[in-house]
């Protein structure tokens, strides 16, 4: 483990209303601090809250939307610091909810909306992670940003630390695409390929923070993953928020680590404890592509544990074979009367292109996941169609031009108008 201690005390106002870290197996309790791993049970460690502590402020809707139209309104309910905003960071968030009348007519939905997360200074939904991520290890002293990655973390690592005047160095597995490469190079942070999968990649960094080459090195899914975490709580919020303070009766969510699933269940269910939003069930449902659908095999035989599998998929940004919060998923899946899907490529080539048509949301493969699960579970009678639902649009179809290779140019023609006429009948 890095020698890097914290110095603050564990209710430090540099949490905000985050007081430790708690496992999520055993329940044990140690400060907050650079841990990831329960030493009683090696458990994940997740970050525990008093909303109610003695002196802190009530959280109310108007504190809210009077806030920053960034994640940083939901700063009381996050492990940062209440001035958060006013430091160098790139203020991710509160990205458009599309309400989706014409996907929903084609799909024979009453309710749709897309979240779009494509919309994020990095443009997916890993910059919500990084900045909560960040704050973290600004606050532990960490003088260099790091991650593995399967492409759009690496990108808003990068900007994330360019931004705030940090190192940055940052590991992808070879073969990733080029777009997702160009915008995690661009920073000019340091961005080393790896012959491997993304576990393989994973399994690297987890070496380095034992090692001095390693020493003051904050990777914001390894030894920071407890705060990163916190940051997909922010869609839950949004999403309600967005709706009117109301909770969808069923999301679809991609899954890769299972992460921001699970994230998303913490963040709507501190939303009805908190009396923000009125206590109504909600269904939530997973989904991943077919050459990478460990958790999706594991909910449709009935396992609680995770399979690990080797991934070949065009979702290379899903392509995760051994999925830290994979249990977790199956269970919110089964809790809340959801499920797991998955799709095949061709299937997520399909939703790409329908979600353009219908809306004009130019999705990466994990959209497409996203809206043919959404298409597959609705067929076959899973998803209920007169329920009013969300689905996640978590990056962006410019990093991935290769997945929707075939469109292009309708026609070549002359500059005249007869040419045109010509090309058109
Ligand atoms: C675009 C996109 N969507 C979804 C995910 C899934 O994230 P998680 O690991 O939290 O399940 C990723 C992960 O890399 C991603 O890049
Ligand atoms: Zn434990």
């Amino acid at each position: 483990m890095s020698t890097i201690q914290l110095d603050a005390p564990a209710t430090s106002a540099a949490f905000g209303p985050a007081v430790a870290l708690s496992c999520r197996e055993c329940g044990a309790r140690v400060p907050l601090g650079p841990q990831y791993v329960c030493v009683e049970c090696f458990g994940p460690l997740e970050v525990a809250y008093d909303f109610h502590a003695a002196g802190r402020a009530p959280v109310t809707r108007e504190l809210i939307e009077s806030g920053p139209a960034s994640i940083w309104r939901y700063a009381p309910l996050l492990p940062v610091p209440a001035d958060v905003a006013s430091k160098p960071n790139l203020n991710p968030g509160w990205t458009r909810l599309v309400r989706a009348e014409n996907l929903a007519r084609e799909l024979g939905l009453r309710s749709l909306h897309i979240k779009d997360d494509s919309g994020n200074p990095t443009h997916s939904f890993k910059d919500r992670v990084v900045a909560i991520a960040l704050e973290a290890a600004r606050t532990f002293g960490f003088t260099t940003l790091s991650c593995s990655s399967t492409g759009n973390l690496a990108g808003a690592v990068g900007a994330a630390a360019a931004r705030a005047g940090l190192d940055s160095c940052v590991f992808v597995p070879a073969g990733l695409e080029a777009g997702k490469i160009v915008m995690a190079g661009v920073y000019e942070g340091e961005l080393i390929a790896i012959d491997g999968t993304y576990d393989e990649v994973n399994r690297f960094c987890s070496e380095l923070i034992g090692d001095e080459v390693g020493e003051g090195w904050g990777f914001v899914n390894v030894n920071l993953r407890p705060y990163y975490a916190e940051g997909s709580k922010t869609l839950a919020y949004e999403i309600a928020e967005q709706l009117g303070w109301q909770l969808p009766e069923q999301i679809v969510i991609p899954v890769a680590s299972g992460s921001q699933l699970t994230k998303i269940d913490k963040g709507f269910k501190e939303l009805i404890a908190l009396g923000l939003v009125e206590e109504r069930p909600y269904k939530i449902f997973g989904a991943q592509a077919d050459g990478c659908s460990p958790v999706a095999a594991a909910y449709r035989d009935g396992h609680e544990v995770v399979q690990p599998v080797r991934p070949d998929t065009i979702a290379k940004s899903l392509a995760i074979g051994n999925p830290a919060d994979g249990p977790y998923v199956l269970d919110i899946a089964r809790r809340t009367g959801g499920a797991v899907e998955s799709v095949s490529d061709e299937q997520v080539v399909d939703a790409i292109r329908l979600l353009a048509r219908t809306e004009g949301v130019f999705a990466e493969p994990a959209g497409g996941v996203t809206v043919g699960v959404l298409r597959k579970l609705l067929e076959a009678g899973t998803l209920d169609p007169s329920a009013q639902t969300v689905v996640i649009n978590s990056g962006d179809g410019l990093k991935t031009l290769d997945a929707v290779a075939g469109a292009g140019v309708t026609a070549t023609i002359a500059p005249s108008l007869a040419a045109f006429r010509s090309a058109r009948s």
